[in-house]
């Protein structure tokens, strides 16, 4: 393939000529990646780009007005409360099983900092049998079907990193037994990395370096892949997000899918209380009357601390990345093709080819990627809506091998919640001190996807304890 003069003559005017010094010694093959990818690019936003996020550090701006946002508390507080949270589960409930609610899980991200080599999804977290991240939302969907008679379908972003072996996986695994159709795979975006000079980086004479364009991409991949029109065409109308980290989230959740729609909300967000001041969660805040997330490690240092006179956390609500979306919001923030959410920059050191094409792998950052994040989307919203859940129910990431958010921790967090739902069911669960279950236990999300199934579950089996030490998966 020729390149076009046109396309040449965009990526002269960005000051980007370079990508095609090595043009004319490519193959074929090369020649058709590189201009395809290429063509992809907007060369007329890119000196924009380069000025606004490589040649300075994005200034992080808190406005002066800034406050922290209020929420739905976990327990209605009041008698209006309760009525409200009555009626909205119904209506939860409603909306599932008429089938306006779809699944869609962002999976774009690698197992990178678990130390394993596969698509996140993939990665192993049972306590018991080691049933994956992916297994478990499909086995919880599988469950909600059942309960409410319904189908849901589920909308998978991956990214170009993991796309093929996600859905080799699922063929290799019967997409654990869900009908094929039901799961819609997408793929999302990338983004140039561009090196501090201003200069797209090439990862070889044939392409460049490009990566995933952050979980904001989600929006405008929904767009484009068809996944919209399938939506609007089955009726859908809300979307229930998650990240493919957190095995513990309810797939659908109806008080929140209620809430959501009976506040006639465009975006809707779970509140988690924070551990500390540092805990590594997005901050929910208010300002010019628009609730925002100001990611963790943006959120200064005085106000992360800043307290109220009752001593607790000023900025205390903290996001799990659980959403509620309406199908109609993403059309409207998507419409014409374009969406313009505010880009997060990133240092990173990222292998590429020198001047003279040889292959370089820096030892420190020499240049920027550019991520766009979901929860951007919250203030572009005419109304939101914010349900503060207890996060024993809702959140468990897996995130790192050891210590905080860990494969260790999101196990002990399952297996604690699988105990408190057998215990309310009344079965005995050996626990030891600080409430860690004295058991490797694992109970299928296929099952049991509340404290209702588990008294179900109980009964039918005749379950009446679990045995100190024991190592037991219920299927
Ligand atoms: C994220 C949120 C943080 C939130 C926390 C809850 C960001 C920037 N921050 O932090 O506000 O409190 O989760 O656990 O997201 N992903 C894609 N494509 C991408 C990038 C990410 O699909 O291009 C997916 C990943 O597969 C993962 C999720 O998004 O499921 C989170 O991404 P990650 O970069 O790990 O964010 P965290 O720093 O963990």
């Amino acid at each position: 393939m020729a390149i076009d003069s046109k396309l040449k003559s965009r990526i002269a005017a960005a000051g980007q000529s370079h990508v095609l010094k090595y043009f004319d010694e490519l193959d074929e093959a090369g020649r058709n990646q590189l201009v395809e990818q290429l063509s992809k690019i907007d060369f007329e936003a890119l000196p924009g780009l380069v000025a606004d996020y490589v040649a300075k550090r994005p200034e992080i701006a808190i406005p002066a007005d800034i406050a922290a946002a209020s929420y739905y508390p976990v327990n209605p507080s009041n008698d209006d409360e309760k009525a409200l949270y009555a009626k909205a589960t119904e209506l939860g409930r409603k909306m599932i099983s008429e089938g306006k609610v779809a699944c869609l899980t962002v999976a774009g991200g690698q197992g990178t900092r678990l130390g394993f080599d596969g698509p996140q999804g993939t990665f192993p977290i049972g306590p018991v049998t080691g049933r994956t991240l992916f297994q478990y939302f499909a086995e919880g969907i599988l469950r909600n079907q059942e309960k409410y008679g319904t189908k849901l379908d589920w909308f998978i972003m991956t990214s170009k990193l993991n796309h093929e072996s996600t859905v080799a996986f699922f063929r290799e695994h019967g997409f654990f037994g869900l009908d094929e159709a039901q799961v819609f795979f997408f793929t999302q975006g990338t983004m140039p990395a561009i090196g501090y000079d201003g200069k797209l980086l090439m990862s070889a004479k044939d392409s460049l370096s490009l990566s995933p364009d952050g979980h904001g991409g989600t929006l405008l991949a929904l767009r484009r892949s068809g996944a919209l029109d399938r939506m609007r065409s089955k009726g859908v109308e809300a979307i229930s997000y998650f990240q493919v980290d957190n095995p513990l989230v309810p797939v659908v959740d109806p008080l929140f899918i209620g809430l959501h729609a009976l506040t006639g909300s465009q975006m809707s967000a779970i509140v988690l209380e924070k551990t500390g001041p540092y805990e590594k969660l997005g901050n929910f805040c208010v300002t010019g009357g628009r609730v925002s997330i100001i990611e963790y490690s943006d959120l200064p240092k005085e106000m992360a601390e800043r307290r109220l006179p009752d001593g607790s956390l000023e900025f205390s609500g903290g996001s799990p990345a659980i959403h509620v979306i309406s199908r109609g919001f993403v059309e409207e923030l998507t419409e014409g093709d374009s969406l313009k959410l505010p880009w997060h920059r990133a240092d990173k050191k990222i292998p590429c080819i020198d001047a003279t094409g040889n292959p370089v792998a820096p030892e420190s950052p020499n240049g920027v990627k550019l991520e766009s994040f979901i929860f951007d989307a919250l203030p572009l919203a005419k109304r939101t809506m914010l349900l503060a859940r207890d996060r024993a129910e809702v959140f468990a990431p897996t995130k790192n091998r050891t210590g905080v958010d860990s494969v260790e921790s999101c196990r002990a967090m399952l297996m604690a919640r699988d105990a408190s739902r057998l215990q309310a069911a009344g079965v005995s669960v050996p626990m030891r001190e600080g409430g860690v279950v004295d058991a490797l236990i694992e109970v299928s999300p296929r099952l049991v996807a509340d404290v209702d199934d588990a008294v179900e579950f109980a009964r039918k089996r005749n379950l009446q304890s679990v045995v100190r030490g024991d190592k037991v998966c219920f299927e």
